[in-house]
């Protein structure tokens, strides 16, 4: 701090450098709420301090729940991933599972759109810089956004999406769902470089996944899915993709797939929270499967659309839980 006995700093000379714009138009989400730490504050000037670990680091883990009609889809298994990938970090659970409920429940009540994609992030919290985690534990950061859920669109659907194949540069531990998404991010860029809009990641010679999906291999009327272990993130719908197989007596096996067996697949689909089940019609600027439906969605990743429609909709039925009376009801709320 200068005082009458310190000089004052010289300023740096920014003369000729672009000015500073925020990436974040604040009037695009000025009615969106968010949680952060305790408290429903307006998303777009929410903020947390520089030295957070997940801002430093990427010491953090997310999660992203589909809501239909309010209410959430899959719940239990994401709030399940969520709990394995704090524990695998180390990072103290900030809430238990009716919190968490509660929680998400509240943010979404508090948003106009009937289907929404809930993303949830806990961060090992903030500290002085130092790679080990703090000691004693600090707080973790806590923060809670939602934003409307819009499917694929008829036409994507129609047109299936294009891929092309990268070797998959990620670290070791791909199963624990990290914010530090570096190489995801350098993947789904070098795909959009290359006109694409996923890619379809090998390490080894193996099919792992997408930047931002699991990948499904179609082959003679059977789905083939690469093994769920630390080299690829086992999606909610990995689950669910075997429950829909079984459900429609679509043959379902887990086994490393080689590259060739990709290149030759009938269909090749893609999931995710938000993509749901989706055809990859190109791969590497060519069509994808054989004959007269080469470059087109195929049969099977119809039919497992079909039935991920009719899960959701079963879940809609079941439409949102009441809104317990509990702490996060009402905003403020103090942390427990
Ligand atoms: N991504 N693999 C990776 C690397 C992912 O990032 C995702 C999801 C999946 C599919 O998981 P799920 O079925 O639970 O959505 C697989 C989310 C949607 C995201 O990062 O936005």
């Amino acid at each position: 701090m200068p005082s009458a006995q310190t000089p004052a700093a010289p300023q740096p000379d920014l003369s000729g450098m672009p000015e500073w714009q925020p990436a974040l138009n604040p009037t695009a989400c000025e009615d969106q709420i968010c949680w952060l730490n305790g408290a429903f504050v307006p998303l777009a000037t929410a903020t947390v301090p520089v030295l957070d670990r997940g801002f430093i680091f990427g010491d953090g883990v997310y999660e992203v729940v589909p809501v239909y009609e309010r209410a959430m889809f899959r719940w239990p298994e994401h709030r399940a991933r969520l709990r394995r990938s704090l524990a695998k970090l180390r990072i103290t659970d900030p809430f238990d599972d009716a919190q968490w409920t509660s929680l998400i429940e509240s943010l979404v009540a508090r948003h106009p759109w009937a289907d929404q994609f809930v993303y949830l992030q806990v961060t090992r919290g903030v500290a002085k810089r130092d790679h080990s985690f703090p000691n004693p534990a600090v707080r973790p950061t806590v923060f809670a956004m939602t934003s409307p859920l819009t499917p694929p669109s008829d036409a994507l659907r129609a047109s299936g999406v294009s891929a092309v194949s990268l070797p998959d540069e990620r670290w070791l531990h791909c199963d624990i769902k990290s914010i530090a998404l570096l190489g995801n991010v350098l993947a789904r860029q070098a795909a959009m470089d290359g006109g694409a809009l996923e890619c379809v990641m090998y390490r080894d010679g193996q099919l792992t996944e997408g930047s931002s999906s699991n990948l499904w291999v179609i082959r003679d009327g059977a789905v083939i899915a690469p093994p769920r272990d630390h080299r690829i993130l086992e999606g909610i719908r990995y689950g669910l993709m075997a429950e829909l197989c079984e459900a429609q007596g679509i043959p379902f096996t887990v086994r490393s797939i080689l590259r060739a067996e990709v290149e030759s697949a009938d269909e090749l689909l893609l999931s995710s929270a938000t993509k749901e089940i989706l055809s990859i019609t190109q791969l590497d600027g060519r069509p994808v499967g054989h004959g007269h439906q080469a470059g087109k969605p195929g049969p099977i990743g119809q039919r497992l659309h079909e039935a991920y429609q009719s899960a959701k909709a079963r879940a809609k039925q079941a439409g949102a839980a009441p809104l317990a009376s509990t702490p996060f009801a009402s905003a403020p709320v103090a942390m427990p």
